[in-house]
């Protein structure tokens, strides 16, 4: 059971400031459990009690979950001073305190990466999906500056398999990779075709890890160029395609316990 005060949690669902919430607690509009209640002090069992303002029911909910396809030239953080962050795209209704913590994104993706973000106040899931511990599954599409022949696909599939070893970038140690999968189009009977026949500039790759740069310096390692990356999927849960880069929405009761576990 988890109590919290009334004019909190209507602060934290959009109501305004602590200072509005009061004077609508002051206003008679607000009922607890079908009672008239101005007391802003006034304990909520957060799981039971019924909070109405006016006719309309609250759902009091403590935690946010979305997923968003990020697009290009936003960063992945909550704060930056130079460039659009994650968190800029969202609207008006995601940028309150919420009950559970702060908005936050799951994991970074690259300015230049698009894909699969996700964004919550749970800090347990957050966790759960970025310990190294956990070696949560991440797919990729990328798309390569040189095509890859299929002999070529061949080698490139055994090395990535057998632990690459990552080179250096900047600050960032070399590194030797966890396994990674790699699955080219023609692998799959041309499911679909590329410019380049045989060859592909087209992979999909699935790692369990995330180092800085992880993919591109992978195959910068094997001597390519990733020109545009894209995150398919975190674990069990996969972009929802009808989302353009830089849309969002909140993830289903579903996709929450997909990966709540
Ligand atoms: N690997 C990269 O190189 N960049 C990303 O954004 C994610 C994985």
């Amino acid at each position: 059971m988890k109590k919290e005060r009334l004019d909190k949690i209507l602060s934290h669902h959009g109501f305004g400031s602590r200072k509005d919430c009061k004077s609508l607690i002051h206003s008679g509009r607000v009922f607890v459990n079908g009672e008239t209640c101005t007391d802003c002090e006034f304990p909520i069992d957060t799981e039971v009690d019924v909070i109405r303002i006016d006719d309309e029911v609250l759902q009091i909910r403590e935690h946010v979950y979305i997923m968003m396809n990020k697009c290009q030239d936003v960063v992945s953080s909550t704060k930056d001073g130079l460039h659009k962050t994650v968190l800029d795209l969202l609207s008006s209704e995601y940028k309150i305190n919420f009950l559970g913590g702060d908005l936050h994104p799951i994991g970074r993706l690259d300015i230049d990466t698009e894909g699969l973000l996700l964004l919550t106040t749970d800090g347990k899931l957050t966790h759960t999906l970025t310990s190294p511990k956990n070696h949560v599954v991440k797919t990729y599409y990328a798309r390569l500056k040189n095509p890859v022949d299929i002999a070529n696909q061949k080698e490139y599939s055994a090395l990535f398999s057998s632990g690459l070893n990552v080179i250096a970038e900047g600050h960032e140690e070399a590194f030797v990779a966890k396994s990674a999968t790699l699955v080219w189009p023609n692998e799959n009977k041309c499911e679909y075709l590329t410019e380049f026949g045989d060859a592909s500039s087209e992979v999909m790759i699935s790692i369990s890890e995330g180092k800085y740069h992880q993919v591109k310096r992978m195959f910068a390692t094997v001597g390519n160029e990733v020109v545009f990356l894209k995150r398919i999927s975190v674990g069990p849960l996969s972009l929802d395609a009808g989302l353009k880069p830089g849309e969002y929405r909140e993830l289903t009761a579903d996709e929450i316990r997909l990966l709540l576990g």
